[in-house]
This record gives structure tokens, C-alpha cells and sequence, in this order.
């Protein structure tokens, strides 16, 4: 595969052991990785995926594959989703969690789990622990959203304590590691360890089984890493052919900027929307195998995961959170490159409050170029709203937001006013007749502070 596409960077990475690779971070600089040696194929291999599957089995966690009449056609590639959203606990969460926890000694099993989740995790552990009959604790953020916790609640039981704790995910780790230390139980790692990686990765066993063959491409949502790097080292470990694309979402690609300065790095999250997907670092474990086995990553922007989550829910009638249409957002990004090939999307998670869908709206809008935001500045005299109606707006614009206060010690009252297009086209005469008005306007980029605070 090739370069990079808009809106984010993409990142071009190694080959086999040993090697020094090339990481271009468009329109960055290109710097030179050195992989050392495949340290992580130590630690986890097929033999794991295929022992985490045996384990799985019975709980019955197998998700249909389906086929994608709408990503197909938009694409021309064979598009197939596999339907995470569709686990007990509306995410591929459960695999990992019910691995590492099954495969715990009695005594640790008698001392309880614990771990911190921005939600789905959370989830996974729960069921784990009430199907095990084990004592467990689940350390949110604060800022969780109220769906998951309610469902976390749910799946808990009596077994399971909920709890809060600032503000990130890195808050509510502390926490958890805090609480192991005190109490003697076991965190079970979110993405960071070879049992959650096994996990994950029974996913690519069942796609290859249910296909009748290996995908030529496989898209995934990354954010610690854990479920890339399970279906990667699975992919790697049955001599699949298959490439792998990460996708991050643009304002929180902890994994990206990592490859790009060749370790691990902390980043500063920009835009927390995608929850499930967002870390400030990834694994040690998980860098090193996406450094090696998946070798393209893409940043797709969050107006675009909200257009996906709204054509999954109005078209196909899937409910998707953000992270778990990440995957399938990213087709936009590597588009070029798929016409004519077997392409399976991982659709990771469908926990999505239904208070968030004003805003997914709101942000597809913008990403789609239908909706802008306007500062007018309308002479104190009458008639000056009537002459921008006129003469500015087109027949199919409509004025969705206007916030005015008339002041009478005022010559100019600015007015904030935001507007719905029926096509994307309609803008430019929009803004020419806005040009020809001699009015007052200024417009807000959808980047800019103002136009954030009122998405
Ligand atoms: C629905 C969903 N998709 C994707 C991810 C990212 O997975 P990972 O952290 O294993 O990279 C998560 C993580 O919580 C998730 O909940």
C-alpha cells in the first residue's frame, strides 16, 4: 500500500526481524526505526490464539461475518463487517478479559481481579467475573459514558464493585493498580499483555473460517493496541497474506506518533470523542508487534467515524459506538488501494448512548460540509435581516441557529448564525452572494475554537 490520504498522516512500517524500516509520516519527516530482534514473538504466537479460542469456546463469543451490500458498492471492494457489536457485551472486549481471567491460578482467582476500562473492558471483566464466579472491581473515569456504565452495572452483579476515578483512562489505571497493590488481586491489562493479545486475536481465526479464506485485507481500530496486535500476530502466525490497516482516530493517535518517533510516546489527547479507542500510550508489548506486523496505520478524523455511525444506524440498522466504526470509517483512507479486493472491517463495538447521537449529527454535518457557522455584524436599522435573507440565502439554505441581542446604543449588532446546506456545492454561491451583500460576515472554520465549542 501506498501513502497517505487526508485527513490524517499515515504511516508506512516494517518488514521482517532485524531489519531498518522507513516510517513516513506525511507531511512529516521520514525517519529510519531500527527493529530489534522480535522480542514479542516470545511472549505470544498462534499457539496462544489457538489455546484462547479452545478457552472461548464454550462461552460461545462466535459473531457473524457479514457482507456489506452499502460498503461494497461505495468502495468497489468485497466488503465484510465482523459483528463485534453483536458479543453479550457489545464488544470484542470479552475475549481478552475471559482469557486472561480463566487462565488465572485458584489462589488469584480466590484474591479477585481488578482493572480500569474506559468503558467496554469494563464490560468484558464483569461477565468474566460473573461467569467464573469471581470477585472483581472496575475503575472508570469519570467522564464514562452513562450507557456503559449502566451496562457494566448490569453485567456485574454482586460480584463486581464499580468505581470512579478521575478524569482519563491513565486516572483510572492508577486506581486500579492502587487498589491490586492494597488488596493482593490481579489487574487484568486492557490491551498490554499476552493473554488480552491472544484473546483479541481468535478473532482472525474465526473471519478465516467463516471467509474460507484468508481476506486480502483486514481493517482494525487501534487504541492500546491489544486488538490489532492479536489479529496480527494470528494473521502472521497462519502465514495469512492478509495487510493490516490500524486505524487511529485523528485527535488521539498515541500508536502513530509512536512509530513515527520509533518508541513508545505520551501524547496530548485532542479530541477525546472516539472513548473506546482513546490512549495517551500504547502498549510496550502492542508497539512492538504492530511496529512489525501491521504495516499501515491511518488517522481518520472523527467527522468521519460520525457520518459512518449515522449511515450504519439510518441504513443498515446497526448501532455502532465511535471506536467500533472506526475500522470501517477508514475505507475512505486507504480507498485506492481496495477496488476489486476482499476487505474485512472489524465493527469492534456497539455501546453507544443514544444522548451522544445530537452530536454525531451535529459533527457529520460539519465533516460533510453541509453545516457552517457565520458572524454577522447586521446594522441596528430595520429591514437589515430581511436584506440578508434576500439577498444572501438561496433557496435550499436554511438557518438552523441565530442567536441575536438588539442593543440600542449600538450601530452593529453581531449576530451568531449557523446555516444547513442540501449539498456540500452550495456553499461557494453561498459565500459569494454573502461577498456581494457588502454585509459584515465573518465565517468560522470548523477547526476554530468558536465553531468547537458549538459542536
Ligand atoms: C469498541 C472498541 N474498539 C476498539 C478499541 C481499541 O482497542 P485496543 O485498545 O485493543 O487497541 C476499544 C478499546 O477499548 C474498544 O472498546
Amino acid at each position: 500500500m501506498t501513502a497517505a490520504t487526508a485527513p490524517g498522516t499515515a504511516v508506512t512500517a516494517p518488514a521482517g526481524p532485524g531489519t531498518a524500516v522507513s516510517v513516513a509520516a506525511a507531511p512529516g519527516p521520514v525517519v529510519s526505526v531500527p527493529v530489534s530482534g522480535s522480542v514479542w514473538r516470545q511472549q505470544v504466537g498462534i499457539a496462544d490464539v489457538r489455546a484462547a479460542a479452545e478457552r472461548l469456546a464454550p462461552v460461545g463469543v462466535l459473531t457473524p461475518l457479514q457482507h456489506s451490500p452499502r460498503l461494497s458498492e461505495r468502495t468497489g471492494a468485497t466488503v465484510y463487517l465482523k459483528r463485534e457489536d453483536l458479543q453479550v457485551v457489545r464488544s470484542y472486549k470479552i475475549r481478552g478479559a475471559y482469557n486472561f481471567i480463566a487462565g488465572l491460578s485458584a489462589e488469584s482467582l480466590a484474591a479477585g481481579v481488578v482493572c480500569a476500562s474506559a468503558g467496554n473492558h469494563g464490560q468484558g471483566v464483569a461477565w468474566s467475573c460473573r461467569h467464573l464466579g469471581v470477585r472483581g472491581a472496575v475503575f472508570l473515569p469519570r467522564r464514562t459514558p452513562r450507557q456503559k456504565v449502566a451496562r457494566i452495572r448490569s453485567l456485574a452483579g454482586e460480584l463486581v464493585e464499580v468505581r470512579f476515578a478521575g478524569d482519563s483512562f491513565d486516572d483510572a489505571n492508577a486506581a486500579a493498580a492502587a487498589y491490586a497493590a492494597e488488596r493482593g488481586a490481579t489487574v487484568v491489562p486492557t490491551f498490554d499483555h499476552p493473554a488480552t493479545v491472544a484473546g483479541q486475536g481468535t478473532i482472525a481465526l474465526e473471519v478465516l473460517e467463516q471467509l474460507g479464506r484468508a481476506p486480502d485485507v483486514m481493517t482494525v481500530p487501534i487504541g492500546g493496541g491489544g486488538l490489532a496486535s492479536g489479529i496480527a500476530v494470528a494473521l502472521d502466525g497462519l502465514g495469512a497474506p492478509t495487510e493490516v490497516v490500524g486505524a487511529q482516530p485523528a485527535g488521539a493517535p498515541a500508536m502513530m506518533r509512536s512509530l513515527e518517533a520509533g518508541h513508545r510516546v505520551t501524547i496530548d489527547i485532542e479530541d477525546p470523542f472516539v472513548d473506546g479507542a482513546v490512549v495517551r500510550t500504547p502498549g510496550a508489548l502492542t508497539f512492538d508487534v504492530v511496529r512489525e506486523l501491521v504495516p499501515r496505520l491511518v488517522a481518520v478524523a472523527e467527522g468521519r467515524v460520525c457520518t459512518e455511525l449515522l449511515d450504519l444506524y439510518q441504513i443498515d440498522g446497526i448501532v455502532a459506538e465511535p471506536a467500533g466504526a472506526l475500522a470501517l470509517a477508514a475505507l475512505d483512507d486507504v480507498a485506492a488501494e481496495i477496488v476489486g479486493r476482499t476487505v474485512v472491517c472489524i465493527l469492534s463495538g456497539g455501546n453507544n448512548d443514544v444522548a451522544r447521537y445530537d452530536e454525531i449529527i451535529e459533527r457529520s454535518l460539519v465533516h460533510e460540509g453541509l453545516k457552517h457557522y457565520f458572524v454577522i455584524g447586521f446594522p441596528q436599522r430595520p429591514g437589515a435581516l430581511r436584506r440578508f435573507l434576500d439577498e444572501c440565502l438561496g433557496p435550499t439554505d436554511d438557518i438552523v441557529l441565530f442567536e441575536y441581542i438588539k442593543k440600542n446604543d449600538r450601530e452593529f449588532g453581531p449576530a451568531l448564525v449557523g446555516i444547513e446546506l442540501a449539498t456540500r456545492t452550495d456553499l461557494e454561491p453561498l459565500l459569494a452572494r454573502i461577498a456581494a451583500s457588502g454585509l459584515d460576515v465573518q465565517r468560522l472554520p470548523p477547526d476554530s475554537p468558536m465553531a468547537r465549542l458549538l459542536v
